[in-house]
């Protein structure tokens, strides 16, 4: 028989230098970013939790984007799933007991109880007591919130930020916290909450895009699959032109493998054309106000910089059909971008498209 494929390139390093700054530089919290589908989550499953497990830690994975509407049971999902790996005495398994009435479930399965029961207030009740539980294990716990970002969203979300708060503050010896988030801007507005102080002492660490070793790899992988070699050369070519996106890379890799041969360049052409997002951006284009879109096209042609200066505010006025712009309605239209998720402050007065692809489709097709 043969063995399974395994499409994951391991981020070792990368899962030591966060285990170590967790352990020997007791940092309490970190915050790893990369834009949406860069591998921030397989990097956690795979790589870093693993390691954690490996050094002693019990560990709990959370994603607020697997139940949007309800961070609380996003999180009770996770730690119910994280008491699986505790050391199962009588006593602890009578304690999960009583926590949820009979039998730990969830919507995602199992009898009992469903989340849709509870009240909020019970759901944060839960909460506290799962998180207990896992500390009475011994072990230190390493907790992963995917997507945190997400709580930043919408006001009704604060009673879970000030939980989480409660939680993790007062057992800062015991509890490790890394935090990932696909939005800079979201993350930032979350880590900004006044009320915060815990988001805000969290040391911020970018994950970094693949290189060749990368793309040596799933090249390997791939010939296992077919027997046929691919010319890394070329494969750093389509990594580029898919803007150094794994889920897209893996996306033309899989049509190579259906469409035969070992023309990634073509295939890469048409997979781009098969995941089209024209409609999606062009609806999303005709929707924005004149000024809006001038102030996009600025932001990508001036690599994000000089956007309140008298040249720039002459520039659009001209293209509005205006004498003069004050700084505040760029101001306006800068606030709007970022609120829709179109643009991210990267830096002071800098900023930068959220989705690169876009950007392009903006150049090419918008002027149309
Ligand atoms: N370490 C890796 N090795 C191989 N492929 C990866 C790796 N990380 C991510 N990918 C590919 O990229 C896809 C998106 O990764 P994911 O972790 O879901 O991104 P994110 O959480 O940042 O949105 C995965 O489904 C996988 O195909
Ligand atoms: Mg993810």
């Amino acid at each position: 028989m043969t063995a399974p494929l395994n499409w994951h390139f391991p981020r070792v390093e990368l899962a030591e230098k966060l285990m170590d700054r967790f352990q020997i530089g007791a940092t309490t919290a970190l915050t790893l970013f990369a834009p949406r589908r860069m591998g921030k989550t397989e990097f956690v499953n795979k790589d870093l939790l693993p390691l954690a497990e490996k050094q002693g830690y019990i560990t709990a994975y959370v994603n607020f984007w697997d139940r949007k509407q309800n961070p609380a049971d996003s999180l009770i999902v996770g730690l119910t799933r994280a008491t699986g790996s505790l050391k199962r005495t009588a006593k602890l398994r009578s304690m999960l007991g009583r926590i949820t009435g009979g039998s730990i479930s969830t919507p995602i399965g199992g009898a009992g109880f469903t989340l849709e029961d509870k009240g909020e207030a019970d759901k944060l009740d839960i909460i506290q007591q799962l998180f207990d539980l896992l500390l009475k294990d011994g072990r230190p716990l390493l907790l992963a919130l995917d997507e945190v970002q997400h709580l930043a969203t919408d006001r009704k979300f604060e009673p879970i930020i000030f939980a989480l708060r409660g939680i993790i503050d007062p057992n800062r010896d015991r509890v490790r916290v890394l935090y990932t988030g696909s939005s800079r801007d979201g993350l930032r507005k979350l880590f900004a909450r006044r009320n915060a102080a815990l988001f805000s002492s969290s040391q911020q660490i970018d994950l970094p895009t693949f290189g060749r070793a990368y793309l040596e790899y799933t090249a390997g992988v791939f010939k296992q699959a077919t027997a046929r070699t691919l010319d890394i050369n070329e494969c750093a070519k389509a990594f580029r032109t898919v803007k150094k996106v794994p889920y897209d890379f893996r996306g033309v890799i899989d049509m190579l493998i259906t469409h035969g041969g070992t023309d990634i360049i073509a295939v890469t052409e048409l997979y781009l054309a098969d995941n089209s997002q024209e409609e999606t951006y062009r609806s999303s284009w005709d929707s924005l106000k004149p000024m809006d879109r001038l102030v996009l096209q600025y932001i990508i042609l001036h690599g994000g910089v000089g956007l309140y200066t008298a040249e720039a505010r002459a520039h659009i006025a001209d293209q509005l059909g205006l004498d003069t712009l004050d700084t505040a309605p760029v101001q306006n239209a800068v606030n709007r971008l970022r609120r829709d998720g179109h643009i991210a402050s990267v830096a002071q007065g800098q900023y930068e498209l959220e989705d690169p692809y876009f950007a392009d489709w903006i150049v090419t097709a918008a002027a149309r």
